[in-house]
């Protein structure tokens, strides 16, 4: 096996430049359970509309009591044997509603396991303790009625202003979710659902049925033991009036998510859900990522829907479309290896609310600390301390802004996490107080994949304690990663949560300072000599449960156990997290990115439609590897991925350990310049940045948006996912993702675009084409906007604490603008106390004003005190009412100084094609305090 491990981390480490190794992962045909429900949907296809469906809801045993619909779905089979599925249908306050369907002899542990096997005989029912954020409030007013709309179904009223409905047909069971009275969604329409009920080996067979798939399952030399055999769960969701759909990451591919089935420009396999890491991916593609969202959005004029298959076993998703303009429709068939039918449904008016409705389930992203919105530097690998320090002082001699600089494992012992490299790293203590001097951090990898090596204390303590992860015949599952022979921990386990705890409390992680945080990556998990790169399924973790049915969940567990050590390490300190494997809810404590990606234009281009369906998908945090991970980018590609880098909500440049060194500074001029004014840029704008953080922090409104976000009823914009919009400053940014010097952008709208930079004056409602020679960055802003930003550049974010603000300004036909300011310390939890800032910033009338729309708390004056002398000291108006020529000052109105003073107006007419604009300058209002400003 060693030399098995060898070659496997030669392959890994030597040859970028191979494409995607396809026959390491299952196509669906190769996977069983696959296989058996798409052939079912055939079968449903080719019987038309003879084909019904073998599940019949009880209506004689339904119950409704506050908001809760109990009742038994009933499976016809062959066997005659009675197989009873309860459901449990819920209705939320929120206006969310939940069916779970599980197996009644399951349930009660009425099933033979074959091999000798201790895996639990239920199904999987704990995914929602990882993935939802607790539990929702049930509605009080939603409404029960028996045969209504008439014989053979029942009706559920619920949701805000009873505009929702769900009808339940009996026979065969389906519901349809309304909203005032139009079906939205329809589940089991085309009679899929299937719950493959426990039998045990040859009772297919004896009635005729092939057993081929059911049992032990061999891919690429690993065979799955199988102990409960055939489990699937699968259900049919159509999206009555819809064509397009939204969602499920993560994979390369567009944001309106294509057919499954086939035909010019669809995929022939369904998308899927099973945390990969898949080396040198392929892009346009329905292959599983290393992170997982069964979360899907339906997007049409005037409405918006949405579903959340919460199962963290392998899952399949299948979409076929009705183009039909009479007849639209959008039907997806969901597919999973094992576990419940747990399916949410979110019904609304637009995107915002049905991302509101799944937040509110799993939880907003987390509100990260400000530094961890900055510019990461990253390379696998800075090779010693003093490397680190160089870089560091490199970065302030060129006047280059970072914030965070990044060890990859070899700033480990022989890749033992929790130590130093003795040699390279001898003193992690000063390599951190230098960072310190400017308020920088260090982020270093730990992964959950632990070297097997007694004397190693990790290592001895993860296996004494027996908190590992087994293989199917209870012993600690042995497999190979970074480190070679290795055991993973399993972190489903309260007990490894709470020791993985003590491991990074400072008299145990010597050498670690405050401001180390952390990356955990390999979590899907990645073991290099497993079946399709992970872990067998039949492995077991905490609660005896299989592998297979909690999957998706692993990267999740690991990121949870670290976030709260980083908690109780450093108790009122934000912690910062990056993970590569993810699932729903990982959102509340993490970043992410998008893997190793390769140094090629359209690697670049693609990760503009991964990090936009994140967002979509509630996990906004989201960045690529800017540079690219694999080889290495010429000047061009590269200065271009800085400049589409900069729009990334997590903006980390990374590459892999072949690579020649990127850092900004070595770039030959004038490209380095350009670079530079990139990041400058996002310097600049990190107000706009973290407003929009804190934003998705309580409504789970993405960070950076796509285009039907914005224009909700704009057709044309629905499948964009080249230009992408931050938060709800009205800043537009195209980034060039092609080696040229121009691009097009669509500017959709009755509100004039104006160039972010020279003012040039675009007109709305069409497609431009945009000169982008390459110190170009096109970014626009539409009329009716104000942006703060802060413009003098420092070293890191934490520098420019105490600066001044600068507020941009564009107005609508009717002259008038809004925006909006979060501030905090940018660190700790005090803001949970009342420790911010939020105001609304207004433009009417030819009066700019600032309001304030925060909560107060305990910590509320104390803040205003500490920010007291920070100020606006310049406001730009673009584009202004032309009576401004003839003004000299404005008039200024602040709270608390009791009279109105004067500040100068300066107004500069420019050239036909631009817009004149307006400067205030240092007109000197507190940022905290309420103002207003008569033009
Ligand atoms: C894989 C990660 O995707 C990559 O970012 C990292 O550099 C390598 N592991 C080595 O740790």
């Amino acid at each position: 096996m060693l030399r098995l491990t060898f070659f496997v981390l030669l392959v890994y480490i030597i040859v970028p430049g191979l494409a995607v190794t396809h026959e390491d992962f299952k196509t669906c045909t190769q996977s069983g359970f696959c296989k058996r429900n798409r052939d079912l949907a055939d079968k449903a296809f080719a019987t038309g509309k003879s084909w019904t469906s073998p599940y019949t809801l009880t209506p004689d045993a339904l119950k409704f009591d506050s908001g809760v619909l109990t009742g038994v779905v009933r499976k016809d089979v062959v066997s005659g044997e009675d197989v009873e599925l309860p459901i449990v249908m819920s209705f939320y306050e929120s206006g969310a509603a939940r069916v779970v369907i599980d197996e009644e002899k399951r349930m009660a542990g009425l099933i033979e396991l074959r091999h000798d096997s201790k895996a639990n005989k239920k199904r999987y029912d704990e995914a929602w303790k990882w993935a939802t954020d607790g539990e929702l409030e049930l509605s009080e007013s939603a409404i029960f009625r028996q045969d209504h709309p008439g014989p053979g179904y029942s009706l559920m009223n619920y949701g805000p202003n009873d505009r929702f409905s769900a009808i339940l047909h009996h026979s065969p069971f389906e519901v349809e979710f309304q909203i005032d009275g139009k079906t939205h969604i329809h589940l089991n329409s085309r009679g899929l659902l299937n719950l493959e009920h426990w039998r045990p080996k040859g009772s297919g067979e004896a009635l005729g049925e092939d057993e081929s798939t059911w049992w032990e399952e061999t891919f690429a030399k690993f065979t799955d033991s199988k102990p409960r055999g055939p489990e699937s769960v699968a259900v049919d969701v159509e999206f009555p009036g819809y064509n397009h759909v939204f969602g499920i990451p993560e994979h390369a591919d567009q944001i309106s998510l294509r057919e499954t089935r086939g035909g010019p420009g669809n995929h022939e396999e369904p998308y899927r859900l099973y945390n990969s890491d898949v080396f040198e991916y392929e892009l346009n593609s329905p292959m599983s990522l290393y992170g997982a969202i069964p979360y899907m959005q339906a997007h049409r004029f005037g409405s918006t829907v949405g579903v959340f298959w919460l199962n963290a076993a392998e899952t399949w998703i299948d979409i076929v479309k009705e183009h039909d303009s009479n007849d639209k429709q959008t039907s997806t068939h969901w597919i999973s290896e094992s576990g419940r039918i747990d399916l949410f449904i979110f019904l609304g008016d637009t995107p915002k609310d049905i991302g509101q409705a799944y937040g509110k389930v799993t939880g907003y992203p987390q509100l990260p600390p400000q530094f961890a919105i900055g510019y990461h530097q990253c390379r696998w690998n800075y090779m010693s301390d003093e490397d680190v320090k160089t870089v560091d002082a490199t970065f302030d001699k060129y006047q280059i802004p970072y914030d965070a600089i990044w060890l990859d494992i070899e700033y480990t012992d022989e890749r033992k996490y929790f130590t130093w490299h003795p040699l390279r790293f001898p003193s992690p203590k000063d390599m951190q107080e230098q960072l310190m001097e400017s308020e920088r951090k260090l982020v270093v990898l730990i992964d959950p994949h632990i070297k097997k090596e007694s004397g190693y204390f990790v290592s001895d303590e993860l296996r004494s304690k027996g908190l590992a992860v087994l293989n199917k015949d209870n012993e600690i599952y042995d497999g190979s990663c970074w480190p070679g022979l290795s055991n993973w921990i399993d972190a489903f386990n309260p007990a490894t949560a709470a020791w993985w705890n003590t491991l990074h409390k400072y008299d145990r992680y010597k050498g670690s300072l405050s401001n180390l945080f952390i990356e955990n990556d390999m979590g899907e998990p990645s073991v290099f000599h497993g079946p399709e790169l992970t872990m067998p399924r039949d492995n077991i973790h905490h609660g005896n449960w299989e592998h297979r049915d909690v999957h998706n969940l692993n990267g999740l567990t690991i990121i949870n156990a670290t976030f709260q050590a980083l908690l109780d390490r450093e108790a009122n300190t934000r912690p910062f997290l990056l993970t590569r494997s993810f699932y729903s809810g990982s959102q509340r404590m993490t970043a992410m990115w998008t893997g190793d990606n390769q140094a090629k234009w359209e690697h670049l281009a693609i990760s503009l439609p991964m990090i936009l369906t994140n967002g979509i998908a509630g996990f906004p945090f989201a960045g690529a590897d800017v540079g690219g991970f694999f080889d290495d980018p010429d000047v061009h590609l590269l200065t271009r991925w800085y400049q589409a880098g900069i729009w990334y909500p997590f903006f980390r440049a990374h590459s892999h350990l072949d690579t020649k060194r990127r850092e900004p500074y070595l770039i030959q001029e004038p490209y380095r310049t350009y670079i530079i004014r990139a990041l400058r840029l996002r310097y600049q704008l990190l107000p706009a940045w973290y407003t929009a953080f804190h934003e998705a922090s309580i409504n789970g409104m993405p960070i950076v948006r796509p285009q039907y976000y914005i224009f909700p009823k704009d057709e044309e914009g629905f499948a964009i996912d080249d230009q992408l919009w931050l938060g709800g400053t009205g800043i537009l940014a195209k980034p060039v993702v092609e080696d040229t010097d121009s691009t097009e952008v669509y500017l959709a709208g009755e509100e004039k675009y104006y160039d972010y930079f020279d003012f040039t004056i675009y007109s709305p409602g069409k497609t431009h084409s945009i000169e982008a020679p390459m110190e170009k960055i096109p970014m626009f802003i539409k009329g009716g906007h104000i942006i703060p930003r802060r413009d003098r550049p420092r070293r890191s974010s934490a520098l420019m604490r105490s600066d001044p603000f600068t507020l941009i300004v564009t107005l609508t036909k009717d002259g008038t603008a809004e925006g909006s300011l979060y501030f905090d310390d940018g660190e700790s939890y005090d803001y949970e106390e009342g420790a911010y800032i939020h105001r609304q910033l207004l433009f009417h009338d030819r009066v700019l004003s600032s309001v304030d729309i925060g909560a107060r708390g305990r910590q509320t004056d104390k803040f205003l005190k500490k920010i007291e002398n920070i100020t606006v000291e310049r406001i730009v108006l673009i584009d202004p009412p032309p009576e401004l020529k003839n003004t000299q000052t404005v008039k200024i109105l602040e709270e608390g100084s009791g009279s109105e003073y004067d500040a100068p107006l300066a107004y500069y007419e420019v050239d036909e094609g631009k817009a004149d604009y307006v400067v205030v300058k240092k007109p000197n209002m507190r940022i905290g305090s309420t103002w207003q400003i008569k033009f």
